[in-house]
This record gives structure tokens, C-alpha cells and sequence, in this order.
């Protein structure tokens, strides 16, 4: 499984990236405006110029023809873009109309299994299920990103790659790989989480001081 950043807070993904262990990145507009950023042209560009990999910038309108008219703006931005298209009816007629003019979609806000494969159908990249907001709801949000990796499996034709989206901690990330996502795109706080164990703390606590009691002896 493959881990992207979920923020539009440069700092952090340049920190990200540093690890070597980002391979892309998804922003959508709540988080675009969270970080103050004004331009979102500017802001999409200098994201897409710091990450080697695909980043998702979201339509900010609704209506089909708007959606339409934005999403083919935002894929003039950078070559690495991938614009979010809401998995609707309008969404579908639009992705299936940027699939055709070989511009990449991540339908993005789905929430069952059916829109996942409609995505796939029209030619969605990526799908994002979103666990944290399935599970909020009192549902199983990762029980959905197995069942579209377990649909998807089943029809080679479908090459949609499961984005498992709005992942809140540690164990979503394990459980998305577990269940066989592509791609888990998680917070900078959560990517950090990740990396820790109070045993490796513990053990190399316990090993430098092992070494400077020698040290001390000698
Ligand atoms: C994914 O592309 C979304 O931006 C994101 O994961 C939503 O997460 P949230 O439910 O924590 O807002």
C-alpha cells in the first residue's frame, strides 16, 4: 500500500517527503482553507512542483458544466495533478468526459460500493472511500474499502486504484492495508504516529546507555 499526505500545509509536506515514504498527496477545499492560502492555483502548482507523485485538487463548484469547465483548468496546472470529482451523477458524467480527454479523476466523498464502481466505470483513477466519516456515521468505513477492493479483484477491466481516504489514526492505516487499498492518503499527524513504538524508544535508550557504560570503563 502506497501512503500519501491528506494536508495542503506545505511545511509538512515538504517534511513528508523528506522520509521517502510519500508518494503523492490529497488536498480538497477544507483543508485549502484551513492553511490561509488565497491563491489555490498557487498553492495546487507549488504542492505538484514538491511531490514526485500524483496531487488531488478539487472542483470548487457544482454544477456539471462548471465542473467541467474547472477541472479542465486544473489539469493545465501541473502534469502531476488529479482533480476531485464528488461521486455523483453530475460527477460521473464529468469524469467519464475527463477520462476521454485522458485527464485524471479521484472521485472522491464515496460512500458505498456502488458509487465506487460507477467511478470505475466512468473512468475515475482513483477512488476515495472515506473510513473516518463512514465510521463518525456509525458504520464500518473500512468493511467498505475491503468490499470495493474485494469487487475490483473480481473484473480485471477495472483498473481503479482504492484510495482509502479520511483515515483518523495508526490502526485505519494498518486496516487499510490489511484490507488491500492501493493507497491510504493520511494525515502529517498520523504518518508520524506511524513511525513510533515505545519499545524502539525504550530499546535505544537502553542500548546507548549499555555502550556508554563501557565507553565509561574503558
Ligand atoms: C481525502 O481526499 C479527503 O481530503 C480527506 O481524507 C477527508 O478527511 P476528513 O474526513 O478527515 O475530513
Amino acid at each position: 500500500m502506497r501512503i500519501f499526505l491528506d494536508t495542503a500545509n506545505i511545511d509538512q509536506i515538504k517534511k513528508g517527503v523528506k522520509l521517502g515514504v510519500v508518494s503523492g498527496v490529497t488536498t480538497n477545499p477544507t483543508l485549502v482553507a484551513k492553511e490561509g492560502h488565497k491563491d489555490y492555483e498557487a498553492v495546487v502548482k507549488e504542492i505538484c512542483s514538491i511531490v514526485n507523485g500524483p496531487v488531488s485538487a478539487e472542483v470548487v463548484v457544482n454544477d456539471k458544466e462548471a465542473m467541467l469547465a474547472q477541472a479542465r483548468k486544473i489539469a493545465t496546472w501541473a502534469s502531476n495533478v488529479v482533480v476531485k470529482i464528488p461521486s455523483t451523477a453530475d460527477g460521473l458524467e464529468v469524469i467519464s468526459q475527463l477520462a476521454r480527454e485522458n485527464i485524471r479523476v479521484n472521485m472522491t466523498l464515496c460512500f458505498s460500493v456502488n458509487q465506487a464502481l460507477l467511478g470505475a466505470l466512468a473512468g475515475a483513477t482513483y477512488v476515495s472511500p472515506f473510513v473516518g466519516r463512514l465510521d463518525d456515521a456509525g458504520h464500518d468505513g473500512m468493511a467498505l474499502v475491503k468490499d470495493i477492493v474485494d469487487v475490483f479483484k473480481q473484473y480485471e477491466y477495472l483498473t481503479t486504484e482504492v484510495l482509502a481516504a479520511s483515515i483518523r489514526h495508526p490502526l485505519h492505516c494498518v486496516a487499510a492495508a490489511k484490507a488491500g487499498a492501493h493507497i491510504a492518503t493520511i494525515p502529517y499527524k498520523v504518518l508520524l504516529q506511524m513511525t513510533k513504538h515505545p519499545l524502539t524508544d525504550v530499546g535505544i535508550e537502553r542500548f546507548l546507555a549499555d555502550w556508554e557504560s563501557v565507553s565509561e570503563n574503558k
